[in-house]
């Protein structure tokens, strides 16, 4: 058929150009983390993935990339961001003089050195210092001495540091600890515009409030109504709340929180049916993941975002592999998990045909509890290497940690994370134990 020169040279490609960009437009919408308001309710219809962003869940930071960098510190949030986290995750708590900082304690006696800088000052309530005083301490060693010298962020430079980057998540903890915590966030949140459901550069929710605290968020809400909100409840009762409770939970928050080695597909996409979010529990490894993206979570924790996002695109995510994985796990042997020459223990395996030094290599738990292998430790050949975690005798394939308690959970989940002699993740396992 002959077709007018004008719309061989002109019609066509303009033709082309808008279904190209229409194809865009639809990629676009696809690929960035749903914002909070895109609920759908559509009744009950079990199994139905009803996702709020088609790609996958949107990446949460738990505590930035906390188990890549000191948990709530500039290098945590700088190494998510780097990750390609959707949103950044941290808690709040208020100091003597009414400062916002994050921290996940409700002490500063885990994450920071104040018992050598305050000997005096126990039980180190967070509450109890000044911001002046809290700025003194080093949040970084505690964790790995090569971060020395990380502070303590107040909530107004945990934002400066995003700047509008990724979506950010405070979670209001212990509020009944801190009169005004509240009013001080909403406040914070004014400052920065951060007063309804926007969109962050990368495409994320701007702002979320999380809490397990109903009452508080209820305040908050009532404050900033336009602000999406995640109810969090141990035990997470809510995935199986009877419809009533569902309603009213959707008429004022937007999502709530669920485990999916406890939940199905059927229960996460009826909650979604009421116009609700579902985030899942922290959880870290592939194989957890996968659970969370086919059940339809919309949003997930994680400590590891470099390994969430990757495996989500469907790549290796720790590409810095040498060869030694974590085999398995044997967490609740007959007897007491820290026997002698016995006992509870990580497995490694080599997976070449070459012998292996892993001198410096070290594990670490989900509560951060470091396990060493030997030194001058090498695994042979496609053979397994043992990390004990109580007390024995060496031998060439296994290493005794000497703990004289249980580090690996009995139940739920736990995950262990390898890191070769340069503190680079070289893998990450995580086991359902229950
Ligand atoms: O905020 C969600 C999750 O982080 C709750 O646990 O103790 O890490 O604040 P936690
Ligand atoms: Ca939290």
């Amino acid at each position: 058929m002959h077709r007018p020169a004008f719309i061989v040279n002109h019609l066509r490609p303009a033709l082309v150009l808008v279904v190209a960009l229409a194809a865009a437009a639809a990629t676009l919408v696809a690929n960035s983390p749903a914002d909070a308001s895109t609920t759908s309710s559509t009744g009950t219809n079990p199994g139905a993935v009803r996702r709020a962003n088609p790609g996958g869940p949107v990446v949460w930071a738990h505590r930035g990339a906390s188990k890549n960098a000191p948990e709530e510190t500039t290098a945590a949030y700088t190494r998510a961001l780097a990750d390609g986290a959707d949103v950044l995750e941290g808690d709040l708590a208020q100091t003597k003089d009414d400062v916002l900082v994050v921290i996940h304690d409700d002490t500063l006696a885990r994450t920071t050195n104040v018992e050598e800088v305050f000997p005096d000052r126990a039980p180190w309530n967070v509450r109890d210092f000044t911001l002046a005083e809290i700025k003194q301490l080093d949040a970084g060693s505690w964790w790995d001495p090569a971060f020395a010298g990380q502070r303590i962020l107040t909530l107004h430079e945990w934002f400066k540091l995003n700047n509008g980057r990724a979506g950010l998540a405070p979670e209001v903890k212990s509020p009944t600890r801190y009169p005004g915590m509240v009013e001080n966030l909403v406040e914070e949140l004014r400052a920065w515009g951060y007063t309804h459901s926007s969109k962050a550069k990368n495409g994320a929710p701007q702002i979320w409030v999380q809490s397990f605290d109903e009452a508080a968020l209820r305040q908050f809400h009532a404050l900033l109504p336009k602000v999406p909100t995640l109810l969090l409840r141990s035990g997470y009762p809510f995935m199986t709340a009877n419809d009533e409770v569902l309603t009213e939970l959707a008429t004022w928050t937007t999502a709530i929180a669920g485990n999916p080695v406890q939940t199905t597909a059927s229960q996460v996409a009826r909650v979604q049916s009421f116009g609700l979010r579902v985030v899942s529990e922290v959880e870290d490894g592939p194989s957890i993941l996968s659970m969370i993206e086919s059940q339809g979570y919309d949003y997930m924790f994680t400590n590891a975002p470099n390994v969430a996002k990757a495996a989500l695109a469907g790549k290796q995510p720790l590409r810095t592999n040498r060869g030694v994985v974590v085999d398995s796990v044997v967490y609740n042997p007959e007897g007491s998990d820290v026997a002698s020459n016995g006992g509870e223990y990580v497995a490694l395996r080599n997976t070449t045909d070459k012998p292996i030094d892993i001198n410096g290599y070290t594990l670490r738990e989900w509560g951060n509890t470091l396990l060493r292998v030997g030194d001058g430790a090498v695994i042979e050949p496609g053979s397994l290497y043992k990390v004990y975690v109580g007390p024995g005798t060496d031998r060439p394939n296994a290493h005794f940690n000497g703990l004289t308690a249980p580090v690996l959970a009995d139940t739920v989940t736990d995950h262990l994370y390898l890191y070769n002699p340069d503190r680079v993740m070289e893998d990450l396992y995580s086991y359902i134990a229950s």
